[in-house]
């Protein structure tokens, strides 16, 4: 089993162009499903959920190409509506694909994706939500039988809570119905937009995204279209972090800073030094981490939950003792066993953790036991004295494109050994 390997301790600097976001290609991918034509789809990332969400359009029958960060898919050929139980299993966020196929044939069989590493996970939400769009779900022997061939039809649809993934099933689903739906209390994250965006460039008519209230006016048909993938601002956070941890400068070129306020204000807490200028951001590492006194993760703008390992990860080393309330997912602090393993002290009671600042890291075998857990794992690492090996390291792979090469170039001493 390949294994990340690193000396810590290099002090780091240099431009990182930041990938796009994961989180963006693939509800875009499920968007492509609707569209009667090419489209193409660039400054898609290198991930295994990239490949698996291909794995899924091609199962559908579609006709996809990747090639040098751009997507390029054709889903007029497709004719399946089932998407693959090991595929669902791989990547639970598979089911986003489902608004795309039900839009598409009215049609869609999957299987319940169960609970994954952050804790249950329902899709309650995304449920009950189709069904108000007259979408007929039968579950039985672990496989939920989706149908909508007597039309899906515009509706009101109160979210109980924001949820990502239930805004985007909504509005995949909705794109192609007869009449308006209206999403209240939908989720604002950047990427509902990026989505948004997608599909109204391929004849869609979706406003409002990016507030609480979405509408969407059902199109008979969308067309191919060409689209460019918001960075990701949660890769972003992660070499933002590595800078701190390792007293280095990076200059972060691709970004978006309009969607890092609350990241942003974090990094300056803890004494970093940013600049902003278009585009791009300068971060230069403060002599000492200061102490957050409270992080709150909350729904988009507040604080991300997924960067919640990653400013974890740099208060580690921060003077006195910081608190991260983890506001969104019920078991996510699976990783920080592994940062005490690096020398972090650091105590969770529920959904709080404590972080007492260390002077030093470590080196030590460690374990990822999640996407953005194991990413805090590597930031720790390359502070750490000695060597380190972090296994387990498929979940990274999930959504970094090529980490290890990307810390190489800013001087890390990192590789992989397979
Ligand atoms: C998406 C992101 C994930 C991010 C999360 C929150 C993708 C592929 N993943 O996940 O990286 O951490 O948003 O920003 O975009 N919930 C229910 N019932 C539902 C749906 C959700 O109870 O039907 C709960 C979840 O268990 C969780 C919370 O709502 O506690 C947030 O989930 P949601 O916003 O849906 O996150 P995802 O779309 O799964």
């Amino acid at each position: 089993m390949a294994e990340i390997i690193v000396n810590g301790g290099n002090r780091l600097s240099g431009e990182i162009a930041v990938q796009g976001a994961k989180n963006s290609v693939l509800p875009v991918l499920a968007g492509a499903v609707l569209c009667d034509g090419e489209c193409i789809i660039h400054n898609c990332p290198n991930l295994s959920d990239v490949g698996t969400s291909i794995k899924i359009l091609r199962g559908f029958g579609a006709r996809v190409k990747y090639q040098n960060n751009t997507v390029t898919v054709d889903c007029r050929s497709i004719n399946n509506y089932k998407i693959d139980d090991n595929l669902m299993r791989e990547m639970r966020s598979s089911v986003v694909f489902l608004g795309g196929i039900l839009g598409r044939m009215r049609r869609a069989v999957i299987s319940s994706p169960g609970g994954c590493e952050l804790g249950p996970r329902p899709i309650d939400l995304h449920l009950s939500a189709l069904k108000k769009l007259g979408v007929l779900i039968e579950e039985e022997h672990g496989f939920l039988n989706c149908n909508a061939e007597n039309g899906i039809i515009g509706s009101e649809i109160h979210l109980t809570f924001p949820s990502v993934g239930a805004t985007e099933n909504i509005i995949l689903t909705a794109a192609t119905a007869k009449g308006v739906t209206v999403i209240h209390n939908a989720a604002r994250e950047p990427e509902i937009s990026d989505l948004a965006d997608f599909l109204n460039s391929a004849g869609a008519r979706i406003y409002g995204s990016g507030s609480d209230t979405v509408y969407i006016h059902g199109v008979e048909r969308l067309h191919g279209t060409t689209h460019t993938i918001i960075p990701d601002r949660i890769v972003a956070a992660t070499y933002m972090s590595a800078a701190a941890v390792t007293g280095g400068k990076f200059v972060l070129t691709h970004i978006m800073p309009s969607h890092m306020v609350a990241l942003l204000h974090a990094f300056r807490e803890s004494g970093c030094d940013i600049s902003v200028k278009g585009k791009s951001l300068t971060i230069t590492a403060p002599k000492q981490i200061l102490r957050i006194p409270t992080v709150r993760s909350l729904v988009y703008p507040a604080f991300p939950t997924d960067a919640g390992p990653l400013v974890i990860s740099m208060l580690t080393l921060a003077e006195g003792t910081s608190v991260f309330v983890e506001n969104i997912f019920e078991n996510r602090f699976r990783y920080i066993n592994e940062l005490n393993r690096l020398g972090a002290s650091i105590k969770t009671e529920g959904k709080v953790a404590v972080i007492e600042g260390v002077k030093s890291l470590s080196g030590a075998r460690c374990v990822c036991p999640d996407l953005r857990g194991g990413a805090a794992l590597v930031v720790a690492s390359l502070a750490a004295n000695g060597e380190s090996q972090i296994t387990n390291i498929s979940h990274i792979n999930r959504g970094y494109d090529n980490i290890t090469g990307v810390l190489q170039n800013v001087g890390a001493d990192i590789k992989i050994k397979e």
